[in-house]
């Protein structure tokens, strides 16, 4: 039995040159975790439950846990000195910490606090998405570059899925391991080592009512899909929550691709790059898998703007690149 804590000071410690300041982000934000968690698992019975009457950056309306959960995060991460800024889907521009130990913090954090928001009512599984970058600038304060930099430059990344049990599932850029929360105890133990995607997928994950809006390359994907054809195992099976974080962790458990198009109507898709598709991006690959817009890796796209949104597709490398065929065959022109 192996906790959280112990397995990432056991993988510093495969570093003699480590600082360790990695190893103590990484359990802030595990701390952080249970504290959202505690929210969560209480949401019906306090009243957390609603909208707060506010509208976050991308005009959608804010939840309470939202807020609670930014607000956590942003703490752990504040008194812990190793971040010294954060770019969340909460707020407008980056947080730049002032204070002088976080200033000297060498890393930035991207992170969607609570995903899949509009699913707490119901009970539904919902989540935390992060990623983590060196810094580029060298002193003073974090700047929006610090954020502004492709997935392949992250050096961990990781979610949170409060489901029917809470797990957290990160990389180092060493493969990928879960823990799982006994909340008996509250300690995050070793529950999923090194997880890879199953060879054989026959799951999608797509929000198929946005099909007529969809590229002509992902309609006729929706067909393959669909036909019959037992040698591949089709047609494939729905499966759809609404919350990334939820669909992806089933797909990388049980083998299948999760889809977020662009469409006529928003070509970039809903999904936003820092902190939902490049943290996603990284895991996938890391556990065997690709993640794809349509036309190339999702880790090689330079961000411009930290609220930036992408076409989505993160799955077993075979269900990934069948998609990029079909967007080269079919739509080659779209979004361009
Ligand atoms: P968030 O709650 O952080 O705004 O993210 C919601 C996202 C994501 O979790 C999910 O995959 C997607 O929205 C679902 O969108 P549709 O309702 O358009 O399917
Ligand atoms: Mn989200
Ligand atoms: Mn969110």
């Amino acid at each position: 039995m192996k906790t959280l804590t112990e397995f990432i000071i056991e993988e510093q410690a495969k570093y003699p040159s480590a600082s360790g300041n990695l190893t103590r982000l990484l359990n802030d934000l595990g701390i952080a975790a249970k504290f959202v968690n505690r929210e969560v698992n209480r949401a019906g019975l306090t009243n957390v439950m609603g909208y707060n009457d506010e509208v976050n950056v991308q005009g959608e309306a804010q939840k309470k846990l939202d807020v609670y959960a930014n607000e956590q995060f942003i703490a752990a991460l504040r008194s812990g000195g190793e971040c010294c800024a954060i770019a969340s889907e909460e707020d407008e521009k980056i947080i730049a910490f002032d204070n002088d130990v976080s200033q000297s913090g060498k890393y930035v954090v991207a992170i969607d606090p609570l995903d899949g928001s509009s699913n707490i009512e119901s009970n539904v599984s919902i989540g935390t998405v992060f990623s983590v970058y060196r810094r580029l600038s060298m002193v003073g304060k974090g700047r929006v570059e610090d954020l502004l930099q492709k997935g392949t430059e992250i050096v961990a990344a990781g979610y949170i899925i409060y489901g029917s049990s809470t797990m957290l599932v990160y990389t180092t850029g060493r493969g990928v391991n879960g823990f799982t929360l006994d909340p008996s105890v509250g300690l995050f133990i070793r529950s999923h080592p090194d997880m890879k995607y199953p060879e054989a997928g026959t799951i999608y994950s797509i929000n198929e009512s946005n099909s007529i809006y969809f590229p002509e390359a992902i309609r006729e994907y929706l067909k393959y899909c669909h036909a019959d054809d037992p040698e591949t195992n089709r047609p494939y099976i729905t499966r759809y929550i609404g919350s990334m974080v939820a669909d992806f962790h089933r797909n990388l458990i049980k083998g299948g691709i999760f889809l977020y198009p662009g469409t006529m109507k928003n070509p970039s898709g809903k999904l936003r790059l820092l902190y939902e598709c490049n943290p996603m991006a990284f895991i996938a690959e890391q556990a065997g898998g690709k993640a794809s817009h349509g036309f190339g890796r999702i880790l090689e796209i330079q961000p411009t703007d930290i609220h930036q949104r992408s076409p989505f597709f993160a799955g077993p490398t075979y269900m990934v690149e069948k998609i990029e065929e079909y967007m080269k065959e079919f739509s080659p022109d779209f979004g361009k």
